[in-house]
């Protein structure tokens, strides 16, 4: 069985990388290097990339990269049916991986070897007085206004046209585990969503680090970041509407994963997630089974935009960022 680490980093290509910039550090990611045709983002942590966009003229998703633990899992992941050989990456950091595609043709990458960068400073989370807990003490609460600050990606959620194949695949050949299975009826072999978390034994991991909802076709869904906290979210989301950039769905609570969700399209029509406070599970958790209806996806938050479920980059509009005066005649 592969080892897989963590979620590293995903591709995405779009048109207009000038405008994406612009989003993207509104967004809280920060630029690390830059070429004619590439720019690298990073969070706060010590990946030198964890968002690495292309140019090209028709947006879509290039790729999914996992870091696997040691360079043997490479020696073991080219053995597998369709795998690359062992590959340089040419991007900052250096390292080697492994190209694979999963059932729906979409690059999967695995990587090992990327030299880790120095973390940037970001502040710690804050301490919470609870009604029956005090633990703040004779201190104040000011986290700040600005972007929510990227700690790290999180997850990716994918539409998929052929369920059974991919849940299969992603089981089977990454060896990931499912937390959760959204169902009708009892049809547990071809749920209508999915969540895959990491196999990392007795260590905890994120609830999923891949999800997969059913569709008509293969599309990208969403790509998920990590930020430090409540405050740092609902403060990110103000800077982001300050910035005239329109909101997709958030702030609001999750069910399956808990986490506290915050969704917006980039500029070539992708939704992106900044997310905090989810669930962790390791090799003990049981997989569980919620029937599928209005509340599965959320405990509380904004009303569901039924365009939550249709997802994908290549059908939406693209979006530029709402001039201010614009803005104002909105919220009027
Ligand atoms: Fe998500």
């Amino acid at each position: 069985m592969l080892h897989i680490k963590d979620i590293n980093h995903v591709v995405y290509r779009h048109a207009d990388l000038d405008l994406l910039e612009r989003f993207l550090l509104d967004f809280g990611l920060t630029v690390s290097h830059r070429t004619e045709q590439r720019l690298y983002l990073r969070g706060t942590g010590t990946l030198p990339y964890v968002y690495i966009a292309e140019r090209a003229d028709t947006p879509s998703l290039g790729a999914i990269a996992f870091a696997v633990e040691s360079f043997a899992d490479l020696h073991a992941a080219e053995r597998l049916p369709g795998a690359s050989a062992i590959q340089a990456l040419k991007h900052p950091g250096g390292g080697h991986c492994v190209v694979l595609h999963d059932p729906s043709g979409r690059r999967i990458e695995l990587v090992h070897g990327i030299q880790p960068v120095e973390a940037l400073a970001q502040r710690s989370a804050l301490v919470l007085n609870s009604a029956v807990e005090k633990r703040r003490f004779g201190d104040v609460q000011r986290p700040g206004k600005g972007p929510a600050k990227v700690m790290r990606l999180g997850h990716v959620a994918i539409g998929v046209a052929d369920m059974p194949s991919m849940i299969g695949w992603y089981r089977n050949v990454l060896g990931m585990l499912p937390s959760d299975l959204i169902v009708e009826g009892d049809e547990q072999d071809c749920p209508s969503a999915a969540f895959l978390r990491l196999n990392r034994g007795i260590n905890w991991t994120d609830h999923h680090t891949i999800a997969l909802f059913q569709a008509n076709r293969d599309v990208i869904h969403h790509a998920s970041f990590e930020v430090q906290d409540f405050d740092a979210q609902c403060l990110g989301h103000e800077w982001m509407d300050d910035q005239g950039w329109t909101p997709f769905w958030g702030v609001g609570r999750h069910v399956l994963g808990s986490q506290i969700f915050d969704y917006w399209r980039d500029p070539s029509g992708n939704l992106i997630e900044h997310f905090t406070d989810g669930d962790l599970f390791n090799h003990t958790s049981p997989m569980n089974c919620t029937q599928a209806c209005d509340s599965s996806l959320y405990q509380w938050g904004p009303p569901m935009s039924v365009e939550y479920f249709l997802g994908g980059s290549n059908e939406n509009e693209p979006v530029t960022p709402r001039s201010l005066a614009e803005r104002r005649r909105h919220t009027r």
